[in-house]
Formats: structure tokens, sequence, C-alpha cells
């Protein structure tokens, strides 16, 4: 099934999501849903809340399907480690057509469980090592924007706010 995804705007995506503790049939279906949709959206990484769930759950393929070993499920995830920095483009399912630069550390090494519970920790550098951050990140109610300068932030939001006001958004 595929979730339509929720735009930045909506509540849910700046609340505190709630700790995966089932970790049941319910729960694989739900990420294998979460692949679908972020598939379908081309994404490399989707987080619960940007499909209306407020839960400590994302996925991510920096392969975008083009490899089936390349898919992570993280419930409950925490970033233990960071190390170096990188500054690339950044953009979110939930805020379309905008990209913006920020800066994230180029390796992270994140805990978290898999899809039946068992904890696990994984290093990722450059792109992988952005989207446990920026996945990460979700999880705390907290959006790429927020890591960009003031003007560029208010400008992003300007628009959106127009394109909202237009039906379009
Ligand atoms: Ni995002």
């Amino acid at each position: 099934m595929i979730y339509k995804i929720v735009k930045y705007g909506a509540p849910v995506l700046e609340a505190s999501a709630k700790r995966v503790t089932e970790f049941d049939a319910e729960l694989k279906k739900l990420t294998e849903d979460m692949f679908e949709s972020m598939y379908a959206a081309q994404g490399v990484g989707l987080a619960a809340p940007q499909i209306g769930m407020g839960l400590h759950l994302a996925v991510i393929d920096v392969t975008v399907g083009k490899n089936p070993e390349a898919k992570i499920v993280l419930a409950n995830p925490e970033i233990i480690y960071v190390e170096g920095e990188q500054r690339e483009e950044e953009g979110c399912l939930s805020l379309p057509g905008f990209r913006g630069n920020v800066l994230r550390p180029r390796f992270v090494t994140v805990r978290a469980q898999d899809v039946a519970g068992k904890s696990f920790e994984m290093r990722g550098e450059g792109l992988l090592a952005r989207a446990f951050c920026h996945e990460t990140d979700h999880l705390n109610g907290v959006l790429f924007i927020q890591h960009l300068g003031l003007l560029k932030r208010d400008l992003i939001k300007r628009k959106i706010r127009k394109l909202a006001k237009a039906g379009d958004w």
C-alpha cells in the first residue's frame, strides 16, 4: 500500500514520535508499505511521521530500490558516534521542490532495532550518514530546513505559505 506523504505544516512532522514497542506482523507490513511509498516518491529515506504516524520508525535505501540488500529499517534509532563534516544539498519528501545546503557529519554510527526488534549498530558514510541524521531528526520533530540559515528558512516558509494559499501545497 502506498501512503500519501504528509507535507510541511502538518503537526505530526514537528511532534516528537513514540518508541516502537511491538515488533509484530503489523510492524513488518508497515515497514514494507513505507519502502513502497518511499520508492513511489523516489526518496532515499522515509520516516513514519511522514505518513502521519508518530512512531520512532524510518526506512532508508540510498540505492532507491536498485539493491535489495541496501534496505535498512531503523526502529528507535539513536546516533551514537559522528566524525568529520560534509556540506551537501539536501531535500525532503515532505518539502517537495525545496532544497538547501546542510552541514552534516561525514561518518555516522547509528544504533537501532530492526523489524524483528533485534538491536544493531551500523556505520554510514556520505549519503548514508546524511540519511541517518535526516531520518533520526524526523523522529524528533526536526526538519532539514531547521538546519538552514534564518533567511533561507524564512524564504522557503514564505513560498510554502503562498503555495498553500493558492491550494497548491
Ligand atoms: Ni525528510
